[in-house]
């Protein structure tokens, strides 16, 4: 039974009288809640979009008319530079080396049309796999026939240059690196910047699914030397799901003709009729798009990648503190652990079931997620989306009312969790690399 009221995560008082700050360092106002009432996702996507982001869809546009061409010419300039600021910082038409294609679908369908469309028949993979989306791009180039080799870390060890280096000096006939940026199945930050300064030293060409981590993560490309790299509307920049987006060098995208197998994920035909016609080929998302030009706005009124960053740090590190405090343990360890989402082990107390936790959080209106590691019992919470560090302290209030009423004692996992994380540390290089995570 449960005993509290079904909660909104609306900001109500607290019980136990344990309410957090509203003031934030991010945002002096606290975000207001979801729109309908309905629970916060803390989920990677879909997540809990503003209020803007919703109405923008109420409108309906004809994906012919030049209306919804401008929206899409708009967005794709506004995306390439983000990656490749013009020389004044802007996003103005034509100043660019660099192009963005969107693609219709979830995640995976940009991911795969990139694959299908930057590999042609002579090239060779080496895919860097530490998760369940680099599991997958290992599924698709099987499907797509590929030839593929594979360095595999497991459920949560980051990739490191030099295992790369040595890989890439081993096979000189592999021509493609491909990384996820931010595994989200365990919520890892890999080494971006050092994989792609060995790739770039051997002289293949990297591919990279920033699918959770493009909107909030560094990524410039005066410092990332890559072929292809491919996000989604629906995460770090708070849209609404629908389409994803490549965004590749000019030059690179031309030599990408002829060699897509699929028509409708066929990147480089998407791009010549976009760039002959301003038009998508099929279809496309209209109110996703427009939904997706509002959150834009909203992004840039935030301060970019960077005051996303900061807010979403701010929300993890609230959460791990107060998931701590409740004696909770996190898969990584902190250097690793990315501003986008937390694993947290399972409880060892056996009147922890995930499926009862879940149907308590959400009577108080918090989504989370299950865990996608294969070793040991897990559950994931998400820090992106329309959230401040004010929701995410109602959150771990609402686990602590949780547990109570499930009757955990205690939110120590099992020793098998904990020897798994102590034999992963040992296998950690402790060399310093590139981390946004100061505060950590
Ligand atoms: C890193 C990464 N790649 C690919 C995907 C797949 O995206 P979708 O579920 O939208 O197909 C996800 C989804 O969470 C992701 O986080």
């Amino acid at each position: 039974m449960i005993s509290e009221q079904p909660k909104t995560g609306n900001g109500a008082p607290l019980e136990n009288g344990a309410a957090y700050s509203r003031h934030s360092a991010v945002n002096a106002a606290p975000l207001p809640p979801p729109l309908s009432g309905e629970p916060w996702l803390l989920t990677p996507g879909p997540l809990t979009t503003s209020a803007a982001v919703k109405r923008a869809m109420l409108r309906d546009w004809g994906s012919w008319d030049d209306d919804f061409r401008t929206l899409t010419a708009q967005m794709r300039q506004k995306l390439v530079a983000m990656i490749e600021p013009g020389p004044a910082g802007g996003d103005l038409p034509g100043e660019h080396a660099f192009d963005c294609v969107p693609m219709q679908g979830s995640g995976t369908f940009a991911v795969e049309a990139m694959l299908g469309s930057f590999l042609g028949a002579n090239s060779k993979s080496l895919v860097l796999v530490n998760g369940a989306y680099g599991r997958r791009i290992v599924q698709t180039l099987a499907y797509l026939g590929q030839k593929t080799v594979v360095i595999d870390k497991g459920d949560y060890l980051p990739p490191r240059g030099a295992e790369v280096a040595e890989a890439l000096i081993a096979d000189p006939r592999i021509t493609h690196v491909i990384v996820v940026h931010c595994e989200t199945s365990s919520g890892i930050l890999n080494p971006l910047r050092e994989i792609s300064e060995v790739v770039r030293k051997a002289g293949r060409k990297l591919l990279v699914d920033s699918m959770s981590a493009f909107g909030a993560l560094p990524f410039k490309s005066a410092e990332i030397e890559f072929e292809a790299m491919v996000a989604s509307a629906n995460k770090c920049f708070e849209g609404v799901p629908g389409f994803g987006f490549v965004i590749a060098r000019k030059s690179a995208l031309a030599a990408t003709k002829g060699n897509a197998r699929s028509l409708s994920l066929d990147v480089h035909a998407q791009w010549a009729h976009l760039e002959k016609t301003g038009q998508w080929r099929f279809t496309p998302p209209t109110h996703a798009v427009a939904a997706f030009m509002c959150a834009l706005k909203e992004h840039t009124a935030e301060g970019g990648a960077i005051g996303r960053c900061a807010r979403y740090t701010e929300n993890r590190d609230t959460l791990v503190a107060g998931m701590r405090d409740l004696g909770f343990e996190t898969l990584l360890k902190d250097r690793w652990q990315s501003p986008i989402i937390v694993t947290f082990f399972n409880p060892a107390d056996p009147q922890f079931h995930f499926e009862r936790f879940y149907e308590e959080l959400k009577s108080r209106g918090f989504i989370i997620y299950p865990g996608k590691l294969t070793t040991v019992d897990s559950f994931r919470i998400g820090c992106i989306g329309r959230l401040d560090k004010a929701v995410m302290g109602e959150l771990v209030d609402a686990v602590r009312q949780a547990l109570t009423a499930m009757g955990v004692k205690r939110a120590s996992p099992p020793q098998k969790a904990l020897f798994e994380r102590e034999r992963s540390r040992e296998l950690l290089d402790p060399a310093p690399i590139q981390s946004p995570n100061p505060s950590l």
